[in-house]
């Protein structure tokens, strides 16, 4: 059989690098964190890093020195860094080789890459003027916007990548909103959605915005029918109170039915869009274009870290590097991002679609079934919530589920009162700081019902304050860990064929819906889906 070379030129696969056979073997013994004297504040000093804001923190994984030497070797054979400027530098990273797939460009980090020391990749140059020319764009809008004052109320509708991501910032930054602004959201194609949400709501003062990079997604055009169908209800001209954010040529791409047309490129994923006009519209009528400016400033700054050589600078790397060995030698299957900050509150909803749409493959990029695990199942809630839910199976379960935890010096409003001698940031703090600790030490009990067994590992990324830099760089931060990932594991973290096939199944069930009120058109037998829909009769 011939090896097919990956983007770097070399033949290597995870499982053959030489680093993946000493890592193994380390993981027969990995570092006993409940052991006496192994946990010091020595060591908690020790294994940090920092960039763009943010400590990481990771004295409470199962790691020594050794191990993340070893880890550095696995990301220098499998080419990681060389991957993540290719990456940065415009190349084609989202392709299986020797199969039709989407041969494209992954230059997210294009759409933030305005300030110093821009990539000097022509194919890079490129793609950053198209991008800051868009935001130029949006920032001309907003501003007529703001002068008009005529809308109040912002829909965006879209789902998935077109929804998840500018939610989550939405949450994060609502101290910084506007009081005169509200921001509200349809995604799914649920009617409760549409019904709940606009039954409140004055539409001559709604200005919807519809995300849909490819401009045909079942839920947001349904949605966006139904909405134009109330607007024209009320009398309202639903072209004066839309706008679209879509690639070039989408069915969506269509002047007349717009205000104004916003456009998305085939050289950003769906999930990968957030710092584009995609979250960057809403953050910027809500808060302000000033506010977005911040945060892809602190998208860049993190994006740059993740091109730094020294792991103690670039966090988006140690992240990866820390989640294989969790993952791959320690045979964890799920990652818990728990933010101790209530504006994050989307957050992991947000990283879930942007890790699992991303690393939940099983095939590598020549297309071959890989024989090593890929991405892990992410799920989180803020802490201090996540602990009176679902911490007793983390701390005793049989599973164990390593942490990433997120956490913040000062609170945002900074409105606070000392009860007890400590204020309730101090309080989160507290919890935050406590839970890594008991996590990783454990304690012994007689009574086996009262011990832990400790072992249980957690990193901290830990930033002065949620501020719209934070936020950017987080997101980085976790776009950029997801491509090293894929880059050690060698898979295309950029395409999301998985969602094929329950879509085109979908679409034959309407059919058979359609066909009871009478448009047989599309209608074809399914009598497995006719077996189902059969259960609504007797309802
Ligand atoms: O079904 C998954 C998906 O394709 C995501 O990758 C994407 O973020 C979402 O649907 C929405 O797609 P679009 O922006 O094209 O409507």
């Amino acid at each position: 059989m011939t090896m097919l070379k990956d983007v770097t030129g070399s033949t290597l696969s995870f499982n053959a690098c030489k680093a993946t056979q000493k890592l193994q073997e380390m993981a027969k013994a990995p570092y006993d964190l409940t052991k006496e004297g192994n946990l010091t504040p020595q060591r908690l000093a020790k294994f940090t890093a920092e960039a763009a804001g943010y400590k990481f923190l990771y004295g409470t994984e199962r790691v020594t020195e050794e191990t993340m030497h070893a880890l550095m070797d696995l990301a220098g054979e499998m080419h990681a860094l060389e991957k993540m400027e290719k990456m940065q530098a415009g190349e084609i990273m989202n392709f299986i080789e020797g199969y039709p797939s989407e041969q494209r460009q992954v230059l997210h980090t294009a759409l933030r890459d305005f300030f110093d020391h821009p990539n000097p990749a022509k194919a890079a140059i490129e793609a950053t003027q198209t991008a800051r020319k868009e935001a130029e764009k949006l920032k001309a809008f907003i501003s007529k916007l703001d002068k008009d004052n005529r809308f109040t109320d912002l829909l965006i509708v879209g789902i998935g990548g077109s929804e998840l991501g500018p939610k989550a910032q939405y949450e994060a930054l609502k101290f910084h909103q506007k009081p005169s602004r509200h921001v509200h959201f349809i995604g799914n194609v649920d009617p409760d959605t549409i019904a709940s949400t606009v039954r409140d709501l004055h539409l001559k003062k709604v200005l919807v915005v519809v995300i849909s990079k490819t401009g045909g997604t079942l839920e947001t055009a349904t949605n966006e029918e139904v909405l134009r169908a109330l607007f024209k209800e009320a009398g309202i001209k639903a072209e004066e109170h839309f706008v679209a954010i879509t690639a070039k040529g989408s069915p969506m791409d269509d002047k007349k039915k717009y205000a104004e047309i916003f456009h998305m490129w085939d050289w950003v994923g769906g999930r990968f869009s957030s710092s584009s006009c995609v979250g960057g519209f809403l953050i910027a009528f809500a808060c302000g274009f000033d506010t977005y400016w911040d945060f892809l400033r602190g998208c860049n700054a993190m994006d740059k870290a993740a091109l730094q050589k020294d792991l103690n600078k670039n966090l988006p790397l140690l992240g990866a590097l820390l989640g294989i060995w969790n993952r791959n030698f320690l045979k964890s299957v799920i990652l818990a991002v728990i933010p101790y900050s209530q504006a994050l509150a989307r957050y992991p909803a947000h990283m879930q679609q942007v890790d699992m749409e991303s690393n939940g493959k099983q095939v590598d990029q020549q297309g071959q079934l890989v024989d090593f695990e890929t991405g892990p199942i992410i799920f989180g809630e803020p802490g201090t919530n996540a602990q009176h839910s679902f911490y007793q199976l983390i701390h005793q379960g049989t599973t164990p589920v390593p942490l990433e935890l997120i956490g913040f010096k000062n609170s945002q409003f900074g409105e606070d009162r000392i009860l007890h001698g400590t204020t309730s940031q101090e309080k989160l703090l507290s919890s935050l700081f406590a839970q890594s600790i008991a996590l990783a030490t454990g304690q012994k009990n007689e009574n086996p019902n009262k011990a832990f067994p400790g072992n249980r590992p957690s990193h901290i990324l830990l930033a002065r304050q949620l501020t719209p830099f934070a936020l950017g760089a987080l997101l980085s931060y976790v776009e950029n860990k997801i491509a090293f990932q894929g880059f050690i594991w060698g898979i295309n973290s950029f395409d999301q064929e998985g969602v094929q096939l329950g879509k085109t199944v979908a679409n034959k069930i309407i059919a058979r819906f359609a066909a009871q009120h009478g448009e047989t058109a599309g209608a074809q037998p399914f009598p497995l889906g006719d077996a189902l829909l059969k259960h609504l009769e007797t309802l």
